[in-house]
């Protein structure tokens, strides 16, 4: 499980987290929705701490984190569990798509080359990469280069996987193949995923759970025939109007 209690975050005088407050179950699949700005990014990167809120608390199951208390050691234990998903693919660009994947298992992980390559292989086969593991970066189309991320998240065996609008660098028409890996991996992966995008049919599809954010504060969230069909309130109404077309379109 994990939860946010009262979470804060400004950037100087800019209050962008003004109070975050909810409950994420284990095993679960999140997908946060809200316009630009709303402080999706921030409430991602205020989980492993590549921002670190101003108050709150951040709780990962035994793991029970007074946000301004936090101590290195907490910062550690918590991004061991927690892999990112980054919109830019952040892939290194002199490496090939099996090192890439390999890196953090040897060095963050500390497993040994044989282990970490029998790994790299079977997670890079599981994105449909198997084929492309010895492929630099600009060898790869933008979508194979995110499914490459998607291999190097899963290969660390993390109890939370966070994506941050992992499709919307993408050509509309590679899209689709990286929504479907996602689609996968939330069937046959047992972690946590929470997921900032603004694909609303793949959350309607694939969340449990939708939060829809506005202005540094969850306006609601439900199950998404709730937040998605019915919702109650009129910011959700207004943002999901704006986003109706392009799903029509997409479909
Ligand atoms: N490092 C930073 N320094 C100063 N301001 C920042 C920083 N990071 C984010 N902000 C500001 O915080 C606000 C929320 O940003 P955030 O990236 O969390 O929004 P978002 O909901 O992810 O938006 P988008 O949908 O455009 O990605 C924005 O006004 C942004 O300019
Ligand atoms: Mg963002």
């Amino acid at each position: 499980m994990i939860e946010f209690q009262n979470i804060h975050k400004a950037f100087g005088r800019n209050k962008i987290l003004k109070g975050i407050s909810c409950t994420i179950p284990t095993g679960s699949v999140t997908v946060i929705l809200g316009p630009s700005g709303s402080g999706k990014t921030t409430l991602l990167r205020s989980l492993n701490f590549l921002d670190k809120a101003d108050c709150g608390k951040i709780i990962l199951d035994d793991l029970s984190i007074d946000v301004e208390r936090a101590s290195n050691k907490d910062i550690h234990k918590i991004r061991q569990r927690i892999a990112m998903v980054f919109q830019m693919y952040n892939l290194f660009k002199n490496k090939t798509a099996f090192e890439n994947v390999t890196e953090g298992l040897i060095i963050v992980k500390k497993m040994l080359k044989p282990e970490a390559k029998q790994r790299a292989l079977f997670f890079l086969d599981k994105v449909g990469l198997g084929n492309k593991a010895a492929a630099y970066p600009h060898e790869l189309s933008g979508g194979q280069q995110q499914r490459v991320g998607i291999a190097r998240a899963l290969a660390l065996n993390p109890d939370v996987i966070l994506f941050d609008e992992p499709t919307s660098a993408l050509d509309p028409e590679l899209v689709g193949e990286v929504l479907e890996v996602m689609k996968q991996v939330a069937r046959e992966v047992n972690c946590t995923l929470i997921i900032v995008t603004h694909e609303i049919n793949f959350a309607r599809e694939v969340a449990d759970n939708i939060i829809f954010m506005d202005n540094g504060l969850i306006v609601e969230q439900g199950i998404p025939q709730e937040i998605l069909h019915n919702p109650q309130q009129e910011r959700t109404r207004q943002f999901l109007a704006r986003y109706t077309s392009f799903t029509e379109y997409n479909i």
